[in-house]
């Protein structure tokens, strides 16, 4: 069996989090490495995707993602290397991705793992744009959004995994699109890699402004990842019969109350009833989980055809250029997830645990 080692690290839940998270949530565990039995087979973890969801893990209130229990391995998506097989499915050596959450090793019977598809891409690719964040950006946007060609479409997180892959599948579509994103930087990224056509720095002064100039034929589609004053500034632009993915509030994930201000409520209900606008959430296993086998097989001729592009992977441990934010070490994980809450992330986080 060539197993690297005989000690599994693994991170758990140490303390649920009010708030923000801190390094003290988490705990760093070593166990023995499992053997497998009979139809099982034992997995090291390559990747291991950090992703926005896993803060509603955190917690036990209510949220779209199940909670993770206290003293529990954290979960999470990854590209797992088979290091040992007692399942006639798979061979020693053979790379699937699943879900073995925060650990070097984990066992499985086999059931959740898929094949990695195109073959010739960067495993990783199997946590972005091939993987949940791609397929979240396709359902919301061509399920919910319905893009036409020649209409405005806003997406806010822009830079982010599955913004950056929603502005690629609205350009196919034939719409001019429009990010926003945190700081120049990154909106140079993104008219620059995924090709949108504007970006708008939402940390600037007069965002709705700014955002109005962008957007002179107003916005028909609005793919909401954000909250807060992205969606303020955005709301009064939405035109008639505009379509709102509701996918993510990520500016939300660490309040604990609403937030002061006027209700607005009033305003949103009454926008939504005179415009005919269609705003819906989604969640995307839940209610898209048997269409994932269309959407890779789509998303698998976009990659091939060069009209996606996937994300290049370097090693760093910083925001860089490129847009997977590679951090290596399982122990890192803690703190890189912390800042991906903080806007400190750049594209798709991701978790280098071990060498291929
Ligand atoms: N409904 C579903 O089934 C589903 C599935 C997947 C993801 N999601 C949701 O989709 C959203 C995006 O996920 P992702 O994986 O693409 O995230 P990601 O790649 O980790 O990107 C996170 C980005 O969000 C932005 N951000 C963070 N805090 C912010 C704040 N307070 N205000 C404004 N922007 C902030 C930052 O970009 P900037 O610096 O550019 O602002 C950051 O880089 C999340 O809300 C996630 O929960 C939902």
């Amino acid at each position: 069996m060539p197993q690297s080692s005989t000690v599994n690290r693994r991170i758990v839940l140490n303390a649920r989090p009010r708030g923000a998270p801190t390094a003290e949530d988490f705990r760093l565990e070593s166990t023995p490495v499992p053997a497998p039995a009979a139809g099982q087979v034992l997995l090291r973890t390559l990747y291991l995707s950090l992703d926005p969801y896993m803060r509603g893990c955190m917690s036990d209130g209510p949220s779209y993602a199940a909670p993770v229990a206290v003293g529990d391995v954290m979960v999470g998506g990854t590209v797992l290397r088979v290091e040992a097989s007692r399942h006639g499915d798979f061979k020693v050596n053979d790379l699937v991705p699943g879900y073995a959450g925060w650990q070097d090793y984990a066992l499985s019977d086999g059931r959740g793992l898929t094949s990695l598809y195109p073959e010739e891409l960067h495993p990783s690719g199997a946590l972005s744009v091939l993987g949940m964040p791609g397929f979240t950006a396709y359902m919301g946007l061509l399920d919910i959004g319905q893009p036409v060609s020649g209409e405005t479409v806003v997406v806010a997180e822009a830079s982010g995994a599955v913004g950056s892959v929603v502005g690629q599948i609205a350009r196919i579509k034939g719409c001019t699109v429009v990010g926003i994103a945190g700081g120049q930087k990154k909106c140079r990224y993104v008219i620059d890699e995924p090709g949108f056509d504007f970006c708008v720095d939402h940390h600037g002064a007069n965002l709705p402004g700014r955002l109005a100039v962008a957007c002179p034929k107003g916005i028909d589609v609005y793919f909401e990842s954000v909250g807060g004053a992205v969606f303020d500034a955005v709301m009064p632009l939405l035109n008639a019969r505009a379509r709102v993915p509701v996918c993510g509030l990520i500016a939300a994930n660490n309040t604990t109350e609403l937030l002061p201000g006027p209700d607005r409520l009033g305003l949103l209900a009454g926008a939504l009833l005179r415009k005919r606008i269609k705003m819906q959430g989604f969640i995307i296993f839940d209610d898209y989980g048997p269409r994932f086998g269309k959407f890779a097989g789509a998303m698998g001729e976009w990659v091939k055809e060069n009209k996606v592009k996937v994300s290049e992977v370097s090693e760093v441990s910083e925001v860089s250029e490129v847009s997977e934010d590679i951090v290596f070490g399982l122990k890192n994980a803690p703190e890189a997830f912390i800042g991906l809450l903080e806007g400190k992330s750049f594209g798709k986080l991701v978790i280098q645990l071990a060498h291929e």
